[in-house]
């Protein structure tokens, strides 16, 4: 029987092929040449000032939070708002840096609830921690108006985010410019498919120029720019901080050039995918859809996350087992973090995201994926409702 995953990326081969012998031609594979070119048609495509590319999101977080502590004085034990519906790394981060994760719950569009945020706020809080679950930027807008009513950074978890554009003040615009930093994933599975990597995009040049810095284990001139000037003094540099070796590389950038010119069209598809789940799967008894906010003008469609009704006697990991084994393996995006030993001391503290987090289920979502493919993945789902529920 034929496996319908929940993610598989597509790659167009031959256009990453020649870009990585570009690289290979000119005998540079590392930091710079690709990354700076990736990194001003990243600028070009969201509008965001400065983007840096790394190796992955999840370093892009622990510089975000390292930066803001160095440069703004956070001390340690300030804390963060954050929620508990993520990937780990969004939390961690937190932890790298020896602050405090505060969590606030989410609501319907499995992100923060605004009014959890704001009673949490503490002389200690330093930023607020969002991420758009799936693509979609619930109520960021509102979020944003926090930080600045109370001083506080936002800090943006755009894993899920490649081609989301909202609704902003006068203009439609890629999400992002929000945040005082936004932080990207290209990871093998995300909207831009590369193997292993990530851009973030600090608002401020300061913030930037020192994040250059720390991805190059706090030196002070990376061996790109070194290379390209004449003279004398050419192999000297200076190492003012303790970095790290987070930089992205010439070869996954060549793979994300190619990536960003078909990531519109490729979330187009992803939204034709959800319009069908949505419209079959509507209105049925057992479950509700994540709703996108007015905020959204149009979502990356990272994921499609159905959820099960809390009143109904079936539940989520039956309704997994049942797709397993018609070979269809969707996925849970998160688990609440809070069950996790490492955050065990915040367990019970955000309800509703314990809740949807015992009772979501991303459904199969990629380019891949057949008209019949998602016709079976609908009619499987009505089955199991149909004899169980
Ligand atoms: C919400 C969220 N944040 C952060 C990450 C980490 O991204 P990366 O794998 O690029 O480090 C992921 C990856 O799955 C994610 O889903």
């Amino acid at each position: 029987m034929k496996k319908i995953n929940i993610f598989e990326p597509t790659f167009r081969k031959k256009e990453i092929l020649e870009e990585i012998e570009v690289c290979l031609d000119k005998g540079w594979t590392g930091l710079g040449f690709k990354t700076l070119e990736f990194e001003s048609r990243w600028n070009e495509y969201t509008g965001l000032p400065h983007s840096h590319f790394l190796s992955s999101n999840t370093v892009g977080l622990h510089l975000a939070l390292k930066v803001f502590k160095d440069l703004e004085g956070w001390k340690d034990g300030d804390e963060i708002i954050t929620t508990p519906l993520t990937f780990i790394s969004t939390n961690h981060s937190i932890l790298y840096e020896n602050l405090s994760p505060v969590f606030a719950d989410v609501n319907e569009y499995l992100s923060l609830d605004p009014s959890s945020v704001e009673k949490l706020i503490t002389k200690r809080t330093k930023a607020v921690m969002f991420v758009g679950i799936g693509g979609n930027p619930g109520n960021l807008d509102l979020i944003k108006e926090i930080c600045l009513k109370y001083d506080l950074k936002l800090i943006l978890d755009a894993a899920h985010m490649s081609g989301t554009y909202v609704n902003g003040k006068n203009k439609v615009e890629h999400v992002g410019s929000e945040a005082d930093v936004t932080i990207f994933s290209f990871q093998a599975v995300k909207n831009l498919p590369t193997a292993d990597s990530g851009m973030i995009c600090f608002k401020s040049p300061a913030h930037d120029r020192l994040c250059r810095k720390l991805s190059w284990l706090g030196i002070d001139k990376d061996t790109f720019s070194r290379t390209g000037n004449e003279g004398s003094y050419k192999w000297k540099y200076d190492v003012p901080h303790i970095g790290y070796k987070y930089h992205g590389n010439s070869i996954m950038a060549a793979i994300g050039l190619v990536q960003l010119k078909y990531l519109d069209e490729d979330n187009d598809i992803r939204g034709q995918i959800s319009q069908k789940y949505e419209s079959e799967l509507k209105g049925l008894d057992a479950l509700d859809l994540v709703s996108m906010s007015n905020y959204c003008h149009k979502s990356s469609r990272h994921l499609f996350q159905i959820i099960i009704k809390e009143s109904k006697s079936i539940n989520r990991d039956f309704v997994i087992d049942r797709l397993y084994e018609k070979s269809i393996f969707p996925g849970v995006h998160y688990i609440d973090n809070t069950t996790y030993p490492m955050y065990k001391q915040y367990y019970g503290t955000c309800p509703r995201a314990h809740s949807y987090s015992n009772r979501i289920i991303s459904l199969p979502l990629h380019l891949g994926l057949k008209d019949e493919d998602t016709s079976y993945v609908i009619s499987t789902l009505k089955d199991i409702f149909d004899n169980h529920v």
